[in-house]
Order: structure tokens, then sequence, then C-alpha cells
């Protein structure tokens, strides 16, 4: 090992007392990432020989989220405070003689440039260097005390400062470069007399300074960066301006954001240039949308794959597959499976489940297509429906080019409907249909002529209606019966 080397302690032991959560604080989410998933990314960002990760309150959660991340866990079996939380990585580090960077598990904002800067000060002073900021309310926060001449002397903590003290707006934001050997040195003169009763990683500080090292101090301006998020209130304020900078990103990179106050864009997105995003638009996962593309307003995307100019509105979208030019919404939803070729269309009130929609192909109006294929050039009337779960399988319906699919066609799968193949308004199909055959399910619409004439003394229904206020109605409710008879017709016919 070097002294040009780096590792990283994180500490996330804690409950988060104030979170009142079933789950410890570190895995509350930032933009769909635990707060110690984005500490974890930014310490394997500098590359360093270990990093190990301080567990106790819920630490199988933290195992779960980070088992393949190559971190070492140590227990720190009752929480006593910072400075006892780094003590349980003694160990792991025994051999480790670089810069050894602590960062706290609920700072999630934490930028690398402001993490290399910090290290880049422990390297020119040598013992320790601490990361501060003016916080505009650092109520909270450890007060960084200075002597006469501006040198650090220690931190006192909020619950342990004078009022005088609390007045100090420069604040300790929890994120340390130490010399190892320097610092598990000190823990150990750490002692725990103070309001909480907790051993601070803080008061090596003093020592240090007791001692006659210099302490170097590397300060952000932005302040927002060293957020140690402690309550819901400050999760949610991390969340949103996580967001904001993501978006901040995509408009940088030639994607247009109308709305960025209303828009989502998860940190697994990636976005082609000269796509539109407009208004309430979450866009979340692994989620890939080509150039050119107007998305929104109101869509959710999800795990979906999109081609270049997609236009998508209204819309929810999830584990799908979009291919160029095609359509989607407003009021569609399209869930896991589906995939939309080239030019194809899903529209007004119509849902899609592990379907392939062929090139240009199109479902314009209030259907469900569900285990379906669909060829090429297929257009599907208003209202039709794969009947494709009998309650026990899923069957497959097969709608092969340039079939033309009448109005409330239900399918019952497995069926086939070939080539060129043309379905009539309203039928049902429970067989295959030959290339270039008509099906057509029909039985006898009964006309009763002269029907209202006889039952209202009036020529029509609707003149029996309207027929109130001049003449009295054969019945009181003849209006109300009009209505349900026309309705009984319908469903006969
Ligand atoms: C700490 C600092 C404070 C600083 C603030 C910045 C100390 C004594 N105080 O206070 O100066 O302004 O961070 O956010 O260090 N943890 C453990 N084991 C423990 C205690 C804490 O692992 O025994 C972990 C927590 O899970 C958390 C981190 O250490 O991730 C910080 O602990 P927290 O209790 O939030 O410290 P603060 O009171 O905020
Ligand atoms: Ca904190």
């Amino acid at each position: 090992m070097s002294k040009q080397d780096i590792a990283v302690v994180i500490m996330a032991a804690g409950k988060g007392v104030r979170m009142k959560s079933a789950l410890p604080k570190v895995m509350h989410e930032v933009c769909e990432k635990p707060m110690i998933g984005w500490v974890v990314e930014l310490a394997k960002a500098l590359k360093p020989k270990k990093i190990v990760v301080v567990e106790g309150h819920g630490k199988q959660h933290l195992r779960e989220h980070l088992h393949d991340k190559g971190v070492t866990f140590v227990e720190q079996k009752a929480q006593l405070g910072t400075a006892h939380a780094v003590a349980q990585a003694e160990g792991a580090l025994r051999t480790f003689n670089g810069a050894l960077l602590v960062l706290s598990g609920d700072s999630p904002l934490l930028t690398i440039e402001t993490a290399k800067r910090l290290v880049a000060t422990y390297r020119r002073c040598g013992t320790a260097a601490l990361l501060t900021t003016f916080m505009p309310d650092p109520s909270g926060y450890g007060r960084i005390i200075r002597d006469e001449k501006g040198k650090v002397e220690g931190i006192v903590e909020e619950k342990d400062a004078t009022s005088a003290e609390k007045k100090i707006s420069e604040v300790n934001v929890g994120t340390y470069c130490f010399d190892p050997k320097a610092l598990f040195k000190a823990i150990k003169k750490i002692r725990n007399r103070n309001a909480q009763k907790e051993y601070y990683l803080t008061d090596t500080i003093k020592i240090f300074r007791e001692a006659g090292a210099s302490i170097g101090v590397c300060r952000t301006e932005e302040w927002q960066e060293t957020l140690g998020a402690n309550s819901r209130k400050e999760v949610v304020f991390a969340h949103n301006y996580m967001r904001d900078r993501l978006v901040e990103h995509w408009l940088r990179e030639g994607v247009t954001v109308l709305d960025p106050t209303s828009t989502y864009i998860g940190p697994g997105v990636k976005i082609g240039t000269d796509t539109v995003i407009k208004p309430n638009t979450f866009i979340e996962g692994r989620t890939k949308i080509g150039s050119g593309c107007v998305i929104g307003p109101f869509v959710e995307i999800k795990e979906s794959a999109l081609g270049d100019n997609v236009q998508i509105k209204s819309a929810h979208v999830r584990e799908a597959v979009i291919g160029d030019r095609a359509s989607v919404g407003p009021y569609a939803s399209l869930r896991p499976g589906t995939v939309l070729e080239a030019g194809s269309k899903v529209g007004t009130f119509s849902e899609t489940k592990n379907t392939v929609v062929g090139e240009n192909s199109k479902v314009p109006h209030l259907s469900y297509m569900g285990d379906a294929v669909l060829g090429k050039n297929v257009n599907v009337g208003a209202g039709s429906i794969t009947c494709n779960y009998d309650g026990v399988t899923k069957s497959k319906t097969v709608i092969k080019d340039g079939a033309f699919i009448g109005s409330d066609t239900m399918f019952v799968a497995p069926v086939v409907i070939g080539k060129g193949a043309v379905t009539g308004a309203g039928s049902v199909i429970t067989s295959d249909v030959p290339d270039e055959s008509l099906a057509l399910e029909r039985s006898d619409v009964k006309v009763v002529k002269g029907w209202a004439k006889a039952k209202f003394g009036t020529k029509s229904p609707k003149k029996a209606g309207t027929a109130k206020a001049t003449k009295k109605p054969a019945k009181p409710a003849a209006a109300q019966a009009t209505v349900k008879t026309k309705a009984k017709i319908k469903a006969k016919a």
C-alpha cells in the first residue's frame, strides 16, 4: 500500500430516529437510490483500495442493497457515536497508510470534485482535513471554532454549543480525510462527556490541534451538496436538489425540459439530442430515449427503450420497447413486454401487455391487446380486445400483416387472423381466419316497425320525451322507460 492510495469509511450504522421509519435512515431514497447508494457510488469513483461500510441498524437492508458493490462491512453493535463508528473499521484498515476519507451515509449530494479537493487538502497538510461550508440555517450541525488567527481549533456540536457558538454559520459537514494511524490513535483518547453521551469523531480535531498538527480546511460554496439528511423533510430536499441537477445535465446535453420543477429524469436514464420533455413527465429506471422525441405532458416511463422521433402523451409505459416514429397516447398504458415497431401507434384508452405491434400497425382507440403479435400494417378497430386469459392460462392472438379488424372484435385466444383478413364489427372470433378472408359473426337484427307509436301514441320515443311539457305522457315515467327500452333493443341487436 502506498501513501497515494485512498480508502473510504462510510458511517451508516445509525437508526435515524427522526425519520420515524422501519428502514434505517441511509436506506431512504433520493432519486431512486438509497442515500448510502449515492455515497458508495461517489466512493467508487475515487478508485479506492477499500470501502468500509459501518453497519448497525437494519444491516440486512444495507447488505441487500450493497452486496455486489465490493464493499467491506464492519458492524457497530451499539451506536455510541461517530468516533466509535469509525473505530470499528480499524481492523479492516490495519495495513492501510494512504489517505482515509470518512463519509456519512446520509450525505447523498456530495460531488466527486469536492471529495477530490478534500483529499488534495489533506495531502498538503498531512494529518487531517475537514470539509466545511456556510449554512444559511446551521442549526443541527457542528460549528467550526477558529482561533484569533483564523485557524481551526475544534468543532462543537449544536447540543453542546453556547449561544455565542450557535451564531457561527460555518459548519462541519461530517466529511473528513485523515492519516489513518493518527486517526485511530486519536480516537482512543476520545471520551463521551458531552450532551449526547456519545463518542464524537469531531473531537479528533481538538486532539490533533493540541498535538501541534495543523488542520486542513476545504470549504465548499455549494452548501446544498453537504446536506446530511436527518429528517424526511431533508431527504425530500435532497431528492429535489438531485432531480434539478439531473435535469440541468440533460439541458446541457441538448435535451429540452420545458418544466424542470414537474419533471423527473432518473440517474439511469439516457436521452438523445433534440428530444423535448414536456411537463409532468417522470422517466425512471434504466430507460433509453432516442433523438427528436416529444415526451409528455403527463407521461410515466420506466425501464423502457425508445427509438428516435417517438411521440408519447398522457401515458404509462413500463418495460416496453418503442421503435422510431411510433406514437403513444393519450391515455394509453403500455405494460411489460410491449414492443411497438417503427411507425406504429397505440392510441386513446388502449392497453398492451406482452404484445408486438408491427411496423405501421395501429391500435388507435379503446382496445386491449395482450399476448398478441400484430404484423405490419394492421388496423385494429375501436374497442377490440384479445380475450387472452381463461382464468388459468394465457393464450396468444396472432394478427398477420395487413389484417383489418372491425370495431369491437373479440379475439378468443388462441387464434390466428390471416394476412389481409377482415373481421366484421362486433364479431367474437373463436377460430382461425384464413388469409384474405372475412370473418363475420351476426345474428339477425330484429326491427319492430311502428313500435314507438304503438307504445307511446306518438311517432318516436324522442318526441314522447319532449312532448312532456305540452302533452301528458302515457305514463308518468315515460321518458325514463324510453331510455331503458332503447338500451334493450340495442343489446338484442
Ligand atoms: C454529525 C457531526 C456534526 C456534523 C453533521 C453533519 C459528529 C459528532 N457530529 O452530526 O458535527 O455537522 O454530522 O451532517 O460526528 N453513525 C454511526 N454510528 C453512530 C452514530 C452515527 O454509524 O454511532 C452514522 C449515522 O448513521 C450517519 C452518520 O454517522 O450516517 C452521521 O451521524 P448523525 O447521527 O447523523 O450525526 P449528526 O448528529 O448529524
Ligand atoms: Ca447527520
